[in-house]
């Protein structure tokens, strides 16, 4: 027997349409189609037909008739929201961090002292796997309680062979266990071990010779990541480490210019890397260079409001042909959250973005920053049926009434998670 669902008759059906192959661009961040009173009919865990009601009755009378139904009257259908960047798997909190930044200390001098990143590494590295495991599995679950279907999770708490390794392995059983897509990206390269860091080249050597070989012959990660910044890893040593990663079938990431500018967009762009993440300081010429190798900017406001910094300057990088995705950055950090929403709210009101362009960065822009468009982000005949249903008659709405969660219900290949 096959698995019917049919959500009907929404206030609004929103997603892009074609956009599968080459991630939405300039004017075309804005394109999303709108399909009043829409409703979409899934299969075996794949979309079988979007549109009206009664085109779909016409053209899969059988299927319809068969079909378990959810009335979405009143409601706002989208794609499932994709999480394309979030540090998932670790243990502990940083709140006292939080209350030292609010008394004027910055993040780079509580981690230069030994907290920040290596708080958190401390903490994992201590960690069992059944208890990361366990409490990055809560993580998942409110993910979908917030209408996040898919989700990249990045390692770079372990810091070492033995604890990157435990990190990605948590990952690579949840993407088991769990219903929610996850997609993981080696970052041993997070931070420089606190009593290394007069001497990195050791380490930064370890990641490439040791760490990077052993990732990919586990095929643990899709992606290489690294913390291009000053005082964590120089230009040259992140550009050694993407293209050891590449040599192995690592596809470059790069946290880049989040703190200063630094040339990690310009880097992005040398090495071909499918996304650069932050950019907060991206120089006009990294931005330049990004849109031309067709690098996405991933960009996490949520970083920018916890770090009280100033914003990506998302407009620019739209207008001057960069792909745009958003994501929450979720760590306990410098993005403490798991609500996409919110960083929609923060991308309209603090960086300039649209209501239309939020929804095409959290959507198809964001699978493409994962690789993962041909299946995910958008309603279309053929694509897997992650489907979001918000409480909320139309779009406008998701960044109107900010900071509230808006999810009714979610759908994951076809079948309800969350009700
Ligand atoms: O993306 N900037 C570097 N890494 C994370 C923060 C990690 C942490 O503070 O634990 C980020 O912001
Ligand atoms: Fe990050």
């Amino acid at each position: 027997m096959s698995e019917l669902l049919l959500i009907k008759n929404a206030s609004q059906l929103v997603t892009t349409k074609g956009y599968s192959d080459q991630p939405a661009k300039r004017e075309k961040m804005s394109d999303l189609t709108v399909i009043e009173n829409g409703s979409v009919l899934m299969k075996d865990g794949t979309i079988q037909a979007v549109g009206l009601l009664e085109d779909i009755e016409k053209e899969h009378a059988e299927l319809v008739a068969q079909a378990e139904v959810i009335d979405a009257t009143g409601k706002l259908v989208t794609p499932g929201l994709i999480d394309p960047h979030t540090h998932l798997v670790h243990a502990g909190t940083r709140e006292n961090e939080y209350a030292m930044r609010l008394k004027g200390k910055t993040y780079m001098e509580i981690m230069n002292a030994g907290g920040g990143i290596h708080a958190t590494t401390r903490a994992t590295r201590e960690a069992s796997f059944d208890q990361l495991y366990e409490e990055s599995k809560k993580r998942l679950d409110t993910f979908f309680e917030y209408g996040i279907t898919t989700v990249e999770a990045k390692s770079g708490y372990g810091l070492s062979l033995e604890h990157e390794m435990k990190q990605l392995e948590v990952a690579k059983k949840l993407a088991e266990d769990h219903e929610m897509d996850i997609v993981s990206t080696f970052m041993g390269a997070h931070a420089i071990p606190m009593d290394e860091k007069e001497n990195p080249e050791p380490f930064v050597n370890r990641v490439i010779e040791e760490m990077i070989p052993e990732v990919a012959k586990k095929k643990l990660a899709t992606f290489n990541d690294v913390f291009c910044e000053r005082g964590v890893f120089t230009p040259e040593q992140s550009r050694r480490i993407l293209q050891a990663g590449k040599e192995h079938g690592l596809i470059p990431k790069i946290h880049a210019d989040e703190i200063e500018p630094y040339g990690g967009a310009e880097l992005a762009a040398e090495v071909g890397a499918i996304s650069a993440d932050h950019l907060l300081k991206a120089s006009d010429e990294g931005i330049r260079q990004m849109a031309e190798k067709d690098v996405i900017g991933v960009l996490l406001p949520g970083t920018a409001f916890f770090l009280m910094a100033e914003y990506a300057n998302a407009r620019k990088m739209i207008d001057q042909g960069v792909a745009v995705a958003l994501s929450t950055d979720a760590n306990p950090g410098s993005s403490p959250s798991l609500s996409l929403q919110f960083i929609m709210n923060l991308g309209c009101l603090k960086m300039g973005m649209t209501p239309e362009e939020v929804l095409v960065a959290t959507t198809i822009n964001a699978a493409h920053a994962i690789g993962k468009a041909e299946q995910i982000g958008s309603l279309e005949v053929g694509k897997q049926a992650d489907v979001a249903i918000f409480n909320v008659s139309n779009y406008l709405k998701l960044s109107y009434n900010y900071g509230m969660n808006h999810i009714d219900q979610v759908i994951k290949k076809g079948k309800v998670v969350v009700e």
